[in-house]
């Protein structure tokens, strides 16, 4: 009797981390009522790799951040959770003006996009005049609108090559992969000096160490990583080319430098294959997104249940942030 008034009571405290005013009833089956609720309102949930596997497991589509924005510009859905960050939910706004978006959580930011604010980066425009302003997705939509193109990691190579040789190029906001474009394009670039507080985190000592220990096993890297972290990698790419390169690879062994959310499916789809996720300087769990990891199974069902939290955008800055979208889209 005792247990059964706890358990009672339990269910109705508030899930760690959501609207107090919220409560979950113990009994339901998440996986079960989140697909109901797909039927009931025809809404598809787009995931991206970083999010919890058991977000992961109920996606209708899976993807990094130029293949969620590319889903997100087709979808016939009436609504579209996005189990991501802000930016991402705002790039799927701004191409689905007449859908609803939802996010489970409001307030999953990311580090590159706050680090990045309009009226610094105009000024920072106005300073290189004739300069052609590339993005990096991960920006907010103000700083889309303030853009020529937008790039992610999987299509910033391709672009940025095909950019006129006689004009000065501007990349914001991440210097990381800035600088490994420059690399890669022999191009030179204005860098805007933000960076990814995740990738940042990455110890070169201690994936060297892995390496020794790992005997033949082979480095896979995001280009949000630091240059040390990147001069060790036998592969850079989005998380989507770093899982199929995995997938594809003849090696066995696997140190990930990117958020460990994506080992999921590495594991998923190579289970006789071992990936390690590279570890942090600092004894932490820095290396998994704050921002990510705010959406929970939980706050997804809530989205769906209530189409709630609702990203809403003023019009004229959409329209602004849609167009070096739709360039970035027509070259990928
Ligand atoms: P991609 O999904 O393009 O690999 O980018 C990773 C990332 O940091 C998203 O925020
Ligand atoms: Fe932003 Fe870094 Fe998190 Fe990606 S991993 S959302 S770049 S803070």
């Amino acid at each position: 009797m005792v247990s059964a008034m706890v358990t009672s009571a339990l269910s109705q405290l508030p899930i760690y981390g959501r609207d107090t005013e919220k409560t979950h009833a113990s009994n339901l089956d998440l996986e079960v009522e989140i697909a109901r609720l797909k039927r009931e309102k025809n809404a598809v949930v787009l995931a991206h790799y970083y999010q919890d596997s058991d977000i992961q497991d109920v996606a209708d589509f899976l993807g990094d951040s130029l293949q969620l924005a590319q889903a997100a510009a087709t979808t016939k859905a009436d609504v579209i959770c996005f189990a991501g960050v802000h930016f991402m939910a705002e790039t799927a706004k701004i191409l689905n003006p007449e859908r609803i978006v939802v996010v489970p959580d409001m307030e999953a930011g990311c580090s590159l996009a706050d680090g990045c604010p309009p009226d610094k980066f105009a000024a920072w425009k106005a300073k290189h005049p004739g300069g052609i302003a590339v993005s990096y997705i991960n920006c907010s939509a103000a700083i889309k609108a303030l853009s020529d193109y937008i790039v992610t990691s999987s299509n910033a190579e391709k672009i940025v090559a095909s950019l006129p040789k006689d004009r000065p190029i501007l990349f914001a906001p991440d210097k990381n992969l800035g600088r490994w474009l420059e690399q890669r394009t022999g191009r030179k670039l204005e860098l805007w000096p933000g960076s990814c507080l995740v990738h940042d985190t990455f110890s070169r000592r201690k994936i060297v160490a892995l390496r020794e220990r790992h005997n033949g096993a082979k480095v896979l890297a995001h280009p949000e990583c630091e240059e040390a972290v990147l001069e060790l990698a036998d592969y850079i790419g989005s998380t989507t080319n770093i899982l199929k390169f995995a997938l594809a690879s003849a090696d066995t062994t696997f140190i990930v430098a990117t958020e460990p959310g994506i080992l999921h499916q590495m594991r998923k789809q190579a289970p006789t294959k071992e990936f390690i996720a590279a570890p942090p300087e600092a004894n932490c769990a820095c290396n998994e997104c704050p921002h990510m990891r705010k959406n929970t199974l939980e706050k997804v069902y809530y989205a769906l249940r209530d189409l709630e939290p609702r990203l809403e955008m003023d019009e004229s800055l959409r329209t602004a942030a849609r167009i070096p979208i739709d360039r970035m889209l027509a070259l990928s």
